[in-house]
């Protein structure tokens, strides 16, 4: 089943190339990707779903354009085109790091130390954290973190691994440690968002931007933590960022409904209407297989995730993703990018594309993406 979804990925990517003339696509509405040129948050994820195809396949076609993206995130360092936020690492880990993981491309191996540089430029003191939107200092936006920070993480820890210059890793543990104690609640939810004091550093609290209330669980934060925290346990061994992954993801998989795939927000009620997040789900998948290519081979839990994986993969290939429908753009249908603020509530996203194939792929062949090296 696996392979079949593959090859369809696999094909629609291909039309993709040459129905998007080198834009990226975004999030779509009526079916129809939204195109830009390389000034959102989201663009990593076409670059590294080219870079997954190209490793699966060998075809120079992904790898042009794959290459192309590369080329457009040089430029856009170099014009800093709308980086000032913390997505740095989504970007840059997924177009240049891919390419210097797939083929040891140094100019890509540099650039990515430029975008750590840039990431680290968002530290802020006294508080100690990454800030996550925003120019540093914003009156508004000075004291937030987000719990999709820890996909950007990697790219810090990456570089302290090739400089050995030990402050990215310092720096992406604390920022690991600070979301561990503020973002994940005691019940093992979370918030998407808390705030510090600009000032003193003293933490306010939690709040949401893209769920339901502030007091809710946003589907998609806690997929960002499942991943991000099993990343953050790879580069640092600390045991903490493990406990942590493993109880988000067992949050998230203990409020699924019958057919295994999450509604937007673990708190919105549920009624015939209510918007799925399928992204958040290929999130969790490609999370929890990182996950358990961590956990220890007797631990008791790994059945429990092994089967929980196997079920929502395989909802995602039989229920949501465009197998067969030729003309589809998205790999995914049915997924939800900011339901209160109207924004494709029931749609493709780029990101749930990508790490739905990310985690096929790392299933069929064990190309497990680009988040760290030696696989
Ligand atoms: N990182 C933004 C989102 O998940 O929508």
């Amino acid at each position: 089943m696996w392979k079949t979804a593959i090859d369809d990925a696999i094909a629609k990517t291909l039309k993709n190339i040459e129905r998007f003339e080198g834009k990226f696509p975004h999030v779509s509405s009526n079916g129809t990707y939204e195109l830009n040129e390389n000034n959102d948050w989201t663009n990593g994820f076409w670059s590294g779903m080219l870079w997954l195809c190209y490793e699966y396949t060998q075809d120079e076609r992904f790898r042009n354009a794959a290459d192309q993206t590369v080329t457009s995130f040089h430029q856009r360092l170099k014009d800093h085109v709308v980086l000032d936020h913390h997505d740095i690492g989504f970007l840059y880990s997924l177009s240049s790091k891919a390419q210097w993981i797939v083929e040891k491309d140094e100019a890509a191996r540099q650039l990515t130390l430029q975008a750590a540089d840039l990431l680290m430029n968002r530290w802020c003191e006294p508080g100690g954290y990454i800030q996550a939107w925003g120019q540093k200092g914003d009156a508004k936006e000075g004291g937030r973190i987000i719990i999709d920070c820890l996909l950007n993480l990697p790219l810090l820890y990456w570089a302290s691994e090739q400089t050995g210059n030990p402050s990215y890793m310092e720096a992406a543990r604390i920022q690991a440690e600070k979301s561990r104690r503020y973002l994940v609640r005691g019940d093992d939810s979370s918030y998407h968002t808390f705030f510090f004091q600009l000032e003193t550093g003293e933490p306010i609290g939690g709040a949401t931007h893209q769920g339901y209330t502030n007091g809710s669980t946003w589907t998609r934060g806690q997929a960002w933590g499942v991943y991000g925290f099993a990343l953050s346990y790879r580069y640092t061994k600390d045991k903490k960022f493990l406990e942590a992954s493993k109880r988000l993801a067992r949050y998230f998989l203990e409020h699924l409904p019958d057919d295994h795939v999450a509604y937007w927000d673990f708190n919105a009620p549920i009624e015939n209407n209510t918007y799925r997040d399928s992204s958040a789900s290929a999130i969790v998948a490609a999370g929890l297989l990182e996950l358990l290519s961590l956990m220890e081979q007797q631990d008791p839990e790994r059945l429990y995730f092994q089967e929980h994986l196997e079920k929502s993969m395989t909802s995602l290939v039989q229920k949501y993703a465009t197998i067969g429908e030729e003309d589809a753009e998205g790999l995914l249908k049915h997924g939800s990018y900011y339901v209160h603020g109207g924004l494709s509530p029931d749609d493709y996203m780029i990101w749930g594309d990508y790490y739905y194939l990310e985690a096929l792929m790392r299933l069929e062949k064990g190309i497990g993406g680009y988040w760290y090296e030696g696989k």
